[in-house]
């Protein structure tokens, strides 16, 4: 794996990384276990943040997260895991929350609301309205995803593109449907969403096996994508 779209590493933002050495430490198993390009990715809120207070937060951690020896061994791209609440169409310049330099937006779709036309409009106004590409967050969370490979297939014809996170391939009750939504070609992204600990090494060169034998291209073909159009 060499490219992760998806992390809360910028020290002092969210609930990821609390300190430049917690970030550090993780950056340096990243680079030795051979990733180069990494997408920080702070939560955003919509009912209890501002755009404008997001992005100079984040920023600032950059700049103070910069000046490590270890940061400048990666391609970094800047964006935000957007919290996907009616709240969020209260805010101006939605599209800022992008990638940089992008459409595409990490959406985190709202926990315990089953999927209805109400997810489906708000997926809508982003997609239509302001000319975006919804990148869905662990997508293998939402159970009306990790059973529906239809509903998955559906939101791609819609627009939307999908995540999913490397450690979720180790849980044994969800390895199975992911590998197949994966197989299906419906999983464009891999992530692994780091907070303030990183995934065992031995652990993460488990499941990266397990997912080759399944699908000896999949990871390649997420690092390809990831490289095309968030990385650039
Ligand atoms: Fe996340």
């Amino acid at each position: 794996m060499k490219a992760d779209i998806h992390s809360h590493l910028l020290p002092g933002i969210d609930d990821g990384a609390r300190h430049v050495s917690e970030s550090e430490s993780i950056l340096c198993q990243l680079r030795e276990e051979g990733l180069t390009h990494l997408a920080f990715t702070p939560h955003f809120y919509p009912a209890h943040d501002s755009i404008d207070r997001l992005l100079s937060r984040r920023e600032a951690s950059a700049r103070r997260l910069a000046e490590s020896p270890g940061f400048g061994a990666f391609t970094p791209a800047f964006g935000a895991e957007v919290y996907l609440t009616e709240a969020l169409f209260n805010h101006e310049g939605i599209a800022r929350l992008c990638y940089e330099g992008t459409r595409f937006i990490l959406t985190e779709l709202e926990y315990g609301v089953p999927f209805g036309k109400g997810v489906e409009r708000k997926l809508e106004r982003l997609i239509n309205d302001l000319s975006l590409v919804p990148v869905l967050a662990h997508i293998e969370r939402f159970p009306y995803l990790l059973n529906s490979p239809e509903l998955v297939a559906y939101l791609r014809e819609m627009g939307c593109l999908c995540q999913m996170n490397l450690d979720s391939f180790g849980n044994v009750f969800m390895k199975r449907k992911m590998l197949r939504l994966a197989g299906e070609g419906m999983v464009d992204y891999l992530g692994q969403d780091l907070h303030r600990t990183s995934i065992d090494s031995r652990k993460k060169k488990k499941i990266l096996s397990e997912i080759d034998r399944a699908d000896p291209q999949f990871v390649a073909r997420c690092d390809a994508y990831a490289l095309e159009t968030i990385f650039h």
